[in-house]
């Protein structure tokens, strides 16, 4: 409904006023309604419409505004984008936190990544950061996605989630290893969305005035300090308070205690990415910091609740192909999926004019060519030429906003086997591993085991040798901790050689 003009008299939706809101028109104190009761009939009709689909992933989320402050007066090195151009530039955002496979109704406090999608609303569009609080993903082609996430959602026979659709697809795609160690360490059950890291996690590009590219990935360090639920605290969370993760987002904005993260990005000259030895593109690897130090760029704090959750949080669409001037993509092949899926997505979920929703609104001036479609919000571009080129004044495009050409060498097309190109799964989250104290690597081990020891020993097998290459310590102790014994498992050459 459109922002009422407000009247102190209830209205219908037509702005009649209403002589009474609490008795149907009916025929003499007991009989049955009459047609005529159109302010019945408007409110049944309105509120049988009041349910939207929820987003097909992310449905539970939660969210807030807030501001980003430059720090860094070295920025311009990388990019001429404008948020970035003075120390102590402030750009309004907006920040929606959620978990991944659960129903909007589900609980916050579900072992599962946490999504962590930023909205910049800056001098040249708006800019989105559709992250996630893990710096890498359980897949690489983006083929694999809606397989991937069928396994997080329910069962078609018995409507119940199910240990092992997710084990049976991980254990037949090692590449989920490094995301899966994650998820089932300490910081798969993050203490609310204020405690814990968030990360661009994909690859992007930045470009500087002299048309140089650098790559990039972003980091979000929280202010508060990471903190986790256990397993057991983040069960019993979900009988206490379903909801507590909005609840702790919500309470502590209101009463002035806004939480904060540092910025801070990675940085990797574009000649550098064609002879770097991991995949720089690849989203189930990191960049070691070691290799590419993080540096800070900047202060993001979150200080505004929404007055309306549905207008501005369950209406809000975020999508990784809004970048603005001095930004760019990467080769990365799932980014380049999610730069088509997300608009689609909005379009199927919001409408066609889904971007003219006030929380998507730019915050700068702008202007199409679009006209027309489901439900236009605005003027519709009132009396202005809906064509172009016109003569009539219209908006024009100006090429110093061209995008920066891209060179690929003379490649063949084909559906390149991944596996064969890179099968190295497990160096990396056997450098989680390790890097984990021994009472982390036990409670990984057994929140794994909590599900896996459900399911077939086939299964538990092919994935318990994966843990085993990532470090012989990990996977006996996920043996151990659904009771079972490592040499029943690991071939025994492969136990000699460990
Ligand atoms: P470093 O020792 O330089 O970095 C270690 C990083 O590990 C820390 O900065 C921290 O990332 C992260 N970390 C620490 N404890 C945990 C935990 N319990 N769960 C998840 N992450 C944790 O080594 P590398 O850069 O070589 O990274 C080693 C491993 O750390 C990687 O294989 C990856 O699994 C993980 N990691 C690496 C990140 C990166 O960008 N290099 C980012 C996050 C995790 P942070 O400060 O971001 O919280
Ligand atoms: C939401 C697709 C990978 C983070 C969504 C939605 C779709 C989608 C369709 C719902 C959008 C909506 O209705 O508003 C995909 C596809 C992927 C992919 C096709 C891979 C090929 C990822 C990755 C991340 C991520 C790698 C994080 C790094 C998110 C977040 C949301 C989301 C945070 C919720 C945004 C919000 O708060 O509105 N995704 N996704 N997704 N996705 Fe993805």
């Amino acid at each position: 409904m459109a922002d009422e003009k407000k009247s102190k008299i209830l209205t219908t939706d037509v702005g009649r006023p209403v002589g009474d809101n609490q008795n149907s028109l009916t025929v003499g104190p007991r009989g049955p309604i009459v047609f005529d009761d159109y302010l019945l009939f408007e409110k049944m009709a309105h509120f049988n419409r009041e349910r939207i689909p929820e987003r097909v992933v992310h449905a539970k989320g939660s969210g807030a505004y807030g501001t980003f402050t430059c720090t860094n007066p070295d920025m311009k090195k990388y990019t001429t984008a404008k948020l970035f151009d003075t120390v102590g530039k402030k750009t309004p955002t907006l920040l929606r936190f959620s978990t991944v496979g659960g129903e909007k109704g589900s609980a916050d406090t579900e072992r599962d990544p946490r999504g962590f999608a930023l909205k910049f609303y800056t001098e040249e569009g708006n800019w989105d950061l559709v992250g996630n609080n893990t710096p890498v993903f359980f897949i690489r082609d983006p083929l694999k996605f809606g397989d991937f996430i069928h396994t997080q959602k329910r069962d078609p026979e018995t409507n119940l989630k199910s240990p092992r659709m997710m084990w049976d697809f991980w254990s037949l795609s090692p590449e989920s290893l490094h995301q899966v160690t994650i998820l089932f360490s300490d910081r798969g059950t993050p203490k609310g969305f204020r405690h814990m890291n968030g990360y661009g996690s994909h690859t992007f590009s930045l470009i500087n005035a002299n048309n140089e590219l650098f790559y990039v990935k972003y980091h979000f360090k929280t202010k508060q300090g990471i903190d986790n639920f256990t397993a057991e605290e983040a069960n019993h969370m979900k009988s206490v308070d379903m909801d507590y993760s909005q609840s702790d987002l919500f309470h502590s904005i209101e009463k002035g205690d806004f939480p904060k993260w540092t910025v801070q990005i990675q940085i990797m000259p574009e000649a550098e990415a064609a002879t770097y030895h991991i995949n720089p593109f690849d989203l189930t690897k990191v960049w070691p910091h070691g290799d590419y130090p993080v540096i800070e760029i900047g202060e993001l704090e979150l200080n505004r609740n929404p007055k309306n959750y549905f207008a501005e949080i369950e209406q809000s669409a975020f999508e990784p192909r809004n970048v603005v001037p001095g930004m760019g993509f990467s080769p990365d092949r799932m980014l380049q999926a999610r730069l088509i899926s997300y608009p689609d997505a909005h379009r199927y979920r919001l409408g066609v004019n889904y971007e003219s929703l006030p929380v998507n609104q730019p915050q700068c001036p702008f202007a199409t060519y679009h006209r027309d479609g489901s439900m236009v919000y605005g003027d519709n571009g009132g009396n202005s030429p809906n064509y172009e080129p016109n003569s009539f004044g219209g908006p024009k495009e100006d090429p110093k906003y061209k995008e920066r050409p891209t060179t690929y060498a003379n490649a063949t097309v084909a559906r390149y086997d991944h596996r064969e190109l890179d099968g190295d799964y497990y160096t990396q989250p056997g450098n989680l591993f390790r890097l984990l104290k021994p009472d982390a690597q036990q409670r990984l081990c057994s929140n794994i085991a909590a599900g896996l020891g459900q399911v077939e020993q086939r299964i538990q097998d092919l994935q318990i040798n994966h843990f085993y290459k990532c470090d012989p310590k990990y996977g006996e102790g996920v043996t151990k901790a659904i009771g079972r014994k490592i040499e029943e498992i690991v071939k025994k050459e492969e136990l000699v050689n460990a």
